[in-house]
C-alpha cells in the first residue's frame, strides 16, 4: 500500500468498541450537560447510529436522526419522538477514543424532518479524519469517522473508495457493505437504489420489509429508512467511511422519471409522493442542510468533490430533471421497456435530457474547468449504448441512457472537445458488473473511445437474466465485460498514473456471514481512455 494522504481512520476493534457504546444510554465521562437535555427513559435515541457525508476541504456534515421507535407507524411520532426541536451536544475529535477533541458545540434535531440531525461543520484542517458523536441527555451515539478533502490543488498520491448500489432488504443481507467497511476506503459512493420501495411477489424473500406495504407516503418511506439503516452492516460502514450519495428510481417509485409515474399516475398526484420520497431520502443522509433541503418535490443533490490533484467527482441526479420516458403510453409499461428506432423515434429526439439542461450546463462547465487528473462522473444507470434483440430487431431499454442517447452524445461529445483529462463513468442500477469504453459513436469502430464506465452490481438485489445480454456482446463490442450473476461492488484503488477497480463478491447475499473475494480486476491507464483487465 502506498502512502496515504488521510490520517490512520479507527481500527476494527474502536468501531466496536464506539457502537457498542451507542447501544445503551451510557453517561459520557465529562460531558457538560446540556439545560434541554433530555432524560431518555425508554428506547434507544441513536437506534439509526450515525453518518458523515458531502466533505470539503474545511469541513463536513454530520447525520444522526433520534428514534427511540425506529419502526413506528404512528405518522404524528416519527420513530417514537413527539414535541419540538431537540437540542443535543456533539464532540469532534482527532483520535477515534475521542480524548482529543477539537471541536464541540449544540446540534438540532429538527421536528420538521423526523428529528434529523444534519450538522454542517467547517473551520476543519484540510485533509484529514476526525471522529465524531452526539450526545442527548445521558445517552451518546456510537462514534463515527469523517474526513475533510485535501486542499484544492495539494498533491494526493493514492485514494481508496469504493461504490455501491441497489440493496434490497428482503433479496439479502447486507455483508457487501460489512466487506466494504473491512477494506479501510476513504469513502463510499451510493450510486442509488439504496432502498427498495416495493414488496417482493415472486422471487425469494429472504427477509421482509417490515410493514409489508409499498412505500408511498412519508410514514411509509420514514420507515423503509429506519429499517435499513437498523442493519447492522449498513450502520457501520456509514459509522466507519464517509458517504456521498445519489439516488435512482427505487427511493421513489421503479423506473420513474421526474414526475411522470411508470403507472401512468396524474404527474400532479406524483409529485406528492416524490416530495415524500424526497424529504425521507434527506432525513437519513448525510447531505448539505442548506443546498439540498427539500423545498416540496425539488431537491438538489448534484454536486461536485475535490480531492487536491488527483480527482474531481460530480455526482449527478439522473432522475428528477429527466425527460419523459420516450413512447410513455400503454401498451408499453411506463417505465423501462425496450424500443426499436422505427418503433419509437422519440427516443432519438435532439431535445431529449437525462439530466435536464440545467444540470448538463453545470456538469459541462465544471468539467471543462477541472484541473484534476483524473474525472469522474458517479450517477445511477448504465451509459454505455447497449444493442438487444427484441423479435429479431436491435432495441434499445428507454430507462437507462438508452433512453436518452442525444444527451449521452453531448456529454461525450463536450468530453471529447474540452479534452477532460481521465474521465471516468461509474453506474449502477442494473444489478451486473460491466466494464465498457464509451465512444463518440457506438456504432463506428473506428470511432475514437473518449471515455471508459464501470458498473457495479447489486449489494443484494437479484441481477437480471444473464443470458440475453450475455448473447448480445458481439453486438456491443465496446462492452468488455458483463456479468449478472454476482452480488458486490467495486473497491477502486486510484493513483495517478492508473485507476484500478477490482470487482468484489460476496460468497451468497443471503448469508448473514457470507465471504468475499475478487471476481475480475480491471484498469484504466492514465491519458488512455478505455478499459483494460488486469
Ligand atoms: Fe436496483
Amino acid at each position: 500500500m502506498q502512502h496515504r494522504i488521510f490520517s490512520k481512520r479507527v481500527s476494527r476493534r474502536q468501531l466496536i468498541a464506539g457502537a457498542v457504546a451507542g447501544l445503551g444510554t451510557v453517561a459520557a465521562p465529562g460531558v457538560m450537560r446540556i439545560a434541554a437535555a433530555k432524560s431518555w427513559r425508554t428506547g434507544i435515541p441513536f437506534s439509526l447510529g450515525v453518518a458523515s457525508g458531502a466533505p470539503r476541504s474545511d469541513g463536513f456534515v454530520l447525520w444522526t436522526r433520534l428514534a427511540p421507535e425506529p419502526l413506528s407507524s404512528n405518522p404524528e411520532t416519527p420513530g417514537g419522538m413527539s414535541g419540538a426541536d431537540v437540542t443535543m451536544r456533539y464532540e469532534i475529535a482527532t483520535d477515534p477514543g475521542m480524548t482529543k477533541i477539537v471541536r464541540h458545540g449544540s446540534a438540532t434535531a429538527e421536528q420538521a424532518f423526523a428529528y434529523s440531525v444534519h450538522l454542517d461543520v467547517a473551520g476543519l484542517q484540510p485533509g484529514r479524519s476526525y471522529w465524531y458523536r452526539f450526545l442527548s441527555g445521558d445517552a451518546v451515539s456510537p462514534t463515527g469517522r469523517a474526513i475533510t478533502l485535501p486542499s484544492l490543488g495539494s498533491a494526493l498520491r493514492n485514494v481508496r473508495f469504493g461504490f455501491v448500489s441497489c440493496s434490497n432488504y428482503e433479496h439479502g443481507y447486507f455483508s457487501a457493505y460489512r466487506h466494504l467497511t473491512g477494506e479501510d476506503p476513504e469513502f463510499v459512493l451510493f450510486l442509488g437504489d439504496y432502498i427498495y420501495e416495493t414488496i417482493e411477489q415472486y422471487r425469494p424473500i429472504v427477509r421482509r420489509h417490515s410493514d409489508g406495504i409499498e412505500a408511498a407516503t412519508l410514514p411509509t418511506y420514514r420507515n423503509r429508512y429506519a429499517q435499513y439503516r437498523l442493519d447492522p452492516d449498513l450502520q457501520g460502514l456509514h459509522a466507519q467511511v464517509p458517504a456521498i450519495v445519489t439516488w435512482d428510481d427505487h427511493e421513489v417509485q421503479n423506473d420513474y422519471a421526474n414526475k411522470w409515474s411508470q403507472y401512468f399516475d396524474d404527474p400532479a398526484q406524483f409529485l406528492i409522493r416524490r416530495a415524500a420520497a424526497y424529504q425521507a431520502f434527506y432525513e437519513h443522509m448525510p447531505v448539505r442542510p442548506i443546498v439540498s433541503r427539500p423545498n416540496g418535490p425539488l431537491m438538489r443533490i448534484y454536486d461536485r468533490f475535490t480531492f487536491g490533484d488527483l480527482i474531481e467527482i460530480s455526482v449527478i441526479d439522473g432522475r428528477q430533471y429527466r425527460s419523459r420516458e420516450a413512447c410513455y403510453a400503454p401498451p408499453n409499461k411506463g417505465g423501462s421497456h425496450l424500443e426499436t428506432n422505427a418503433g419509437c423515434p422519440e427516443r432519438l429526439e435532439a431535445g431529449r435530457t437525462m439530466m435536464g439542461f440545467g444540470q448538463e450546463a453545470w456538469l459541462y462547465a465544471g468539467l471543462a474547468h477541472s484541473k484534476a487528473r483524473w474525472n469522474l462522473i458517479a450517477q445511477d444507470v448504465l451509459m454505455a449504448q447497449l444493442r438487444i434483440k427484441r423479435d429479431g430487431s436491435d432495441a434499445f431499454s428507454t430507462d437507462d441512457w438508452n433512453g436518452y442517447p442525444a444527451n449521452r452524445q453531448r456529454l461525450l461529445q463536450h468530453i471529447h472537445d474540452s479534452k477532460v483529462s481521465n474521465p471516468v463513468v461509474i453506474s449502477g442500477d442494473i444489478h451486473s458488473f460491466f466494464a465498457n469504453d464509451l465512444k463518440l459513436d457506438f456504432d463506428d469502430q473506428a470511432s475514437p473511445v473518449v471515455a471508459t464506465e464501470l458498473v457495479g452490481t447489486s449489494i443484494s438485489s437479484y441481477g437480471p437474466p444473464y443470458d440475453p445480454i450475455a448473447q448480445a456482446l458481439p453486438d456491443n463490442p465496446h462492452v468488455h465485460f458483463f456479468d449478472s450473476r454476482r452480488r458486490g461492488y467495486v473497491l477502486v484503488d486510484l493513483l495517478p498514473e492508473q485507476m484500478q477497480a477490482r470487482m468484489r463478491v460476496v460468497s451468497d447475499a443471503h448469508d448473514p456471514k457470507a465471504t468475499i473475494a475478487t471476481f475480475k480486476t480491471f484498469a484504466v491507464e492514465g491519458g488512455r481512455p478505455g478499459i483494460v483487465e488486469a
